[in-house]
């Protein structure tokens, strides 16, 4: 049987079902080589992307660019809005369209959910949401299954701790509702009360098979995981900073807790303190192959996407 993909936006995992999930992480794995290499390929040979970055963005910003540079490919955009036309007072939809005229397809990361969403419906472009404020990051989450699959062979039966910023972090909501999709999942939703995941998620997995236990504590879960999955306190999305300075650093993992322990430790990063750096040359750390694993999967995106909507 012929698969294929029938997405032609990723704005939310919401959208995906189990077989557009396994689509990509199949196309992935088949352009390893040539995002491990220094090869380029020529897939996508003359195709443009455009960069819309409103917030700050390392690793998906550059994985992006390098995965349509491999493609054989280039992108354009900026890194703030500070950058663009925006300061200036023009309009996101303004930019978008304009962005359209040039690119192939647009990235876009913004501080308000739904972005995205917005521009995908005024351009006729493949739009992929990468971050909208404490919405969703559905590219995130595709490299995210993609290693823990890599990692340990396969999704269904896992358990795993997401850990830290629940209530803002992006990732972990988009994750989870990806995990909804899977078979035999157990997850703990370990964070401070004031950082628990959002009642809109809880009553999405609710709808599911998933089993999950909120924690206060990583000791009351550690030993019942496959997966640590630890994120950053979204510092800039608390209104008050006296609230993000009482939880800063309560969450943190290090060497001594793994010992023993048959599991890995994910993070989407930037890293701030939630991880020892002691951690970083035990078998534990799959934090930066999970970063490496950006590019293979965000190549399969952008191939897909274009390749299914040509101009
Ligand atoms: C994450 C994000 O931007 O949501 N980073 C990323 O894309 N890898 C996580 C974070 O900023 O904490």
């Amino acid at each position: 049987m012929i698969k294929i993909f029938k997405l032609k936006n990723i704005i939310s995992i919401k959208d995906f079902e189990r077989e557009d999930v396994e689509y990509i992480l199949d196309e992935a794995a088949k352009l390893e080589d040539i995002a491990q290499s220094k090869e380029v390929s020529e897939e996508l040979k003359g195709k443009l992307l455009g960069l819309m970055f409103f917030e700050p963005s390392t690793r998906t910003k550059m994985s992006f660019e390098t995965a349509i540079k491999r493609l054989g490919g280039d992108g354009i955009g900026f890194e703030n809005s500070g950058s663009s036309s925006v300061s200036k007072g023009e309009s996101i939809a303004d930019t978008a369209k304009m962005f359209e005229g040039y690119c192939d397809a647009l990235v876009i990361r913004h501080e308000l959910e739904g972005v995205s969403k917005f521009i995908s419906d005024i351009v006729d472009v493949p739009v992929i949401n990468a971050g909208d404020g404490a919405g969703q990051h559905p590219t995130q989450t595709l490299l995210d299954l993609y290693t823990i699959k890599k990692e340990i062979g396969k999704i269904d039966d896992l358990k795993i701790a997401l850990i830290g910023d629940l209530k803002y972090g992006r990732t972990v909501h988009s994750l989870s509702n990806a995990l909804g999709l899977f078979k035999n999942i157990k997850i703990y939703l370990v964070s401070p009360p004031e950082l628990r995941m959002p009642q809109e998620i809880l009553h999405d997995l609710n709808k599911t098979n998933v089993e999950y236990v909120v924690a206060d504590n990583i000791s009351e879960v550690i030993d019942d995981v496959n997966v640590l999955y630890v994120t950053r306190i979204q510092k800039e999305r608390f209104i008050d900073i006296e609230d993000y300075l009482k939880i800063k650093g309560a969450y943190i993992i290090n060497k001594k807790m793994l010992e023993g322990k048959d599991l890995i430790v994910m993070h989407p990063l930037p890293r701030i303190d939630e991880i020892d750096t002691d951690v970083d040359d035990t078998k534990y750390n799959k934090y930066f192959v999970q970063a490496a694993n950006a590019v293979p999967v965000r190549m399969a995106i952008l191939k897909t996407l274009i390749k299914n909507n040509p101009k």
